[in-house]
C-alpha cells in the first residue's frame, strides 16, 4: 500500500494571508501543499504565480506540488523550480508533443516532475512518459475552478492509471483532484490514488486537524 498524503488546494485558502493560511494547514496535517497556478487561458481563471509561492515557501516544510495550468509551461518552470517547488506537474493537453521534453526540463532543474491528464483525456496518451515521472495527476472536474462536483467517470481511469503504474514497478504517486469530499474519498482511495488534493472541503471546514485526519484515515 502507498502511503496516503493529504494536499489541500490553497485556491481555497484567504489570499490576503497565504502565508499563515498555508502554516496552518501545515500544523493540521496537511502532506503537501497544491498551488493551483492559472494564466487565464489554458483555464478560465486567474490565479497566482512563482512570486507568491517563494514568499510562502518559509512557512512550510511540506512538499510544495505546483500544477501549472498554463499554456508553454516551459517559460515559467525555472521561476517555479526557483520559488522552491518540489514538485511541478504540467498538463499533457498543454505541452502535446512537448510533453517529455518538458518533464526532462523539469528533472534537469532538481525538482520532481508529474505529468497531468483533464477529466477527457485518456490514460493512454500519457503511457509514453510513465517511466520520466514521478506522479501522475488526474483531474476530476475540469480544471478552473474550485467547488466543482466530482466526475465520478474518472473512477474507471484512477484504476487504469494504478494499473500502469503498477506495471513499472517504481514508486509512482497517484494524485487525484477535484471535488474531492467526505463521500467520494474512501472510492478515489479504493480505486487506487495516494495524493489527495482537497481545496473547499478542507478549507470550508472550521477544523481542519479534523478533515484531514478523517481524509487520510477513512
Ligand atoms: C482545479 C484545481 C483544483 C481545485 C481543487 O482547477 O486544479 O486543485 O481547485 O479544489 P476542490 O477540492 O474545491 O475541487
Ligand atoms: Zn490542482
Amino acid at each position: 500500500m502507498k502511503k496516503i498524503k493529504i494536499a489541500p488546494s490553497i485556491l481555497s485558502a484567504d489570499f490576503s494571508k497565504m502565508g499563515q493560511e498555508i502554516a496552518d494547514i501545515t500544523a493540521a496535517g496537511a502532506d503537501v501543499i497544491h498551488l493551483d497556478v492559472m494564466d487565464g487561458s489554458f483555464v478560465r481563471n486567474l490565479s497566482f504565480g512563482p512570486k507568491l509561492i517563494k514568499e510562502c515557501r518559509p512557512y512550510s516544510k511540506a512538499v510544495f506540488d505546483a500544477h501549472l495550468m498554463i499554456v508553454n509551461p516551459w517559460k515559467y518552470i525555472p521561476q517555479f523550480a526557483d520559488a522552491g517547488a518540489d514538485i511541478i506537474t504540467v498538463h499533457h493537453e498543454a505541452c502535446g508533443p512537448m510533453l517529455k521534453e518538458t518533464l526532462r526540463m523539469i528533472k534537469s532543474l532538481g525538482v520532481k516532475c508529474g505529468a497531468v491528464i483533464n477529466p477527457n483525456t485518456d490514460v493512454k496518451e500519457i503511457e509514453h512518459v510513465i517511466d520520466d515521472i514521478d506522479m501522475l495527476l488526474l483531474m476530476s472536474v475540469y480544471p478552473g475552478f474550485g467547488g466543482q462536483k466530482f466526475i465520478p467517470e474518472v473512477l474507471t481511469k484512477i484504476e487504469q492509471a494504478a494499473k500502469l503504474i503498477e506495471k513499472t514497478g517504481k514508486d509512482i504517486d497517484l494524485e487525484i483532484d477535484g471535488g474531492i469530499n467526505k463521500e467520494n474519498i474512501k472510492l478515489v482511495k479504493d480505486a487506487g490514488a495516494n495524493v489527495i488534493v482537497a481545496g473547499s472541503t478542507v478549507f470550508n471546514e472550521p477544523d481542519r486537524a479534523a478533515i484531514i485526519k478523517y481524509l487520510r484515515e477513512v
